[in-house]
């Protein structure tokens, strides 16, 4: 079995799906592996050290695509502008894929198709389901990870005034106080985050177990009132609020956001687009000097303002919408999303080739394209296949 690690095409993309650690792994495991020349440097894992590790250096991506049984990338199949060719293009019959795919997302529909045209049998890293069997092979929840403590040190980096409280000489200066709204992977990390820097943290959820783990980490909990039987569906997953139960929380907000220096938002009911849980009027209430980091953008953002991929003051708030943070931080973000995929292909292969077992959960929730099909449900339904 052959396996291949393609550099990165997407503009700005530092990360890289496998570390020299994780090709020992598979060179243990009886896997040999391709490496594209250059493809850790944006993350400080440099050619001579995968070499070491037993790693084959190709320097043409065309000629590691075409060698490899299975290839692993972190982003989904882009059109390479120095080839002048699509990924998808330089892959072939038989061969696997597992990368994060966002198959549902309209603007990938040509691409899963093309996958599907191609014969290429791809796996999305999207799809992992949060099962406890599952868990060290969830590379979302290693990203939101990094997201909430990333997201949260940039903020610090932009406020105008002190996280901790001092004592100085000149008199005491208060602690920041800090909001977390959406208290999942990437808020509770966040929250953690601002704790150490020495804020006053404030958490906001309407899942009450969110609620209960902010409270564990020492934050002040801002009760909305919400019924669990509105704000949760089966298995105790947050569920999209009415208009009406989301105007209510937005009231609750607007009573404390004005006290806040930071707010983050990372508040997502998966599948769907982000809640609007900032108007800007409200933005015109925060304090000057304040800052929104808003890293539910990718699904619209939780703030009816953030701008998209960049950073602006407005009504004297610097509300930050950039996108991809976890690769503002590529050495841990490699380091985690790299073992999360050798233990999803791990997991996959038996006896020197991947065997899918139809009837698995995993597999079943991240299998999108197989035997020249499109097999994704959530990819069909939104393609209306
Ligand atoms: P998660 O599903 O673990 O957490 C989301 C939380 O939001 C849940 O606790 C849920 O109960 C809560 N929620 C839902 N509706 C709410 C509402 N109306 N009010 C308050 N809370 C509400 O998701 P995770 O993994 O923490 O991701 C959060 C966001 O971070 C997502 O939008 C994700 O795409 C984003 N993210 C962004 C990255 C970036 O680079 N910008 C990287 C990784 C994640």
């Amino acid at each position: 079995m052959i396996l291949g690690i393609p550099k990165e095409i997407m503009q700005g993309e530092a990360r890289v799906a496998a570390t020299p650690e994780t090709v020992k792994k598979f060179i243990k495991d009886g896997v040999q592996v391709l490496v594209e020349a250059g493809a850790g440097i944006g993350s400080h894992y440099y050619d001579e050290q995968y070499a070491e590790a037993g790693a084959e250096l190709i320097s043409d991506p065309k000629q590691l695509f075409e060698r490899a049984d299975l290839i692993l990338k972190v982003k989904e199949p882009l059109f390479n502008e120095k080839e002048n060719k699509h990924e998808v293009d330089m892959m072939h019959k038989g061969q696997y894929l597992i990368t994060f795919i966002h198959p549902a997302s309209p603007v990938n529909h040509v691409m899963v198709s093309k996958l599907a045209a191609a014969g290429v049998t791809s796996l999305t890293l999207d799809g992992i389901p949060r099962i406890s069997r599952a868990q060290n092979m969830d590379a979302l929840t290693s990203m939101s990870t990094c997201a909430g403590y990333k997201g949260m040190i940039m903020a610090a980096d932009d406020l105008s005034y002190f996280m901790p409280q001092m004592f100085t000489a000149v008199g005491m200066l208060k602690p920041a106080s800090v909001l977390v709204i959406g208290v999942g992977v990437a808020g509770l990390q966040a929250l953690a985050t601002a704790k150490r820097l020495g804020a006053v943290t404030y958490a906001m959820d309407i899942r009450p177990a969110a609620n209960e783990q902010a409270k564990s980490l020492g934050s002040k909990v801002i009760e909305l009132g919400i019924p669990a039987e509105v704000a949760m569906g089966e298995g105790g997953y947050a569920k999209k609020l009415s208009d009406e139960w989301l105007a209510k929380e937005r009231e609750e907000l607007r009573k404390v956001l004005k006290d806040m220096d930071i707010v983050f938002l990372s508040a997502l009911v998966p599948g769907k687009v982000a809640p609007i849980l900032i108007t800007e009027e409200m933005v015109k209430e925060m304090k000057n000097g304040s800052v929104i980091v808003d890293v539910s953008i990718d699904q619209g953002g939780n703030c009816a303002i953030t701008p998209a991929g960049k950073k602006e003051v407005r009504h004297n708030v610097t509300i930050n919408g950039i996108k991809n943070i976890p690769g503002l931080i590529p050495t841990s973000s490699t380091w985690m999303f790299a073992q999360n995929v050798y233990n999803l292909a791990h997991y996959l292969i038996n006896e020197g080739a991947i065997v899918l077992d139809l009837n698995d959960e995993i597999t079943r929730s991240i299998l999108v394209t197989h035997d020249q099909e499109i097999v994704h449900e959530g990819t069909r339904e939104a393609m209306g296949i």
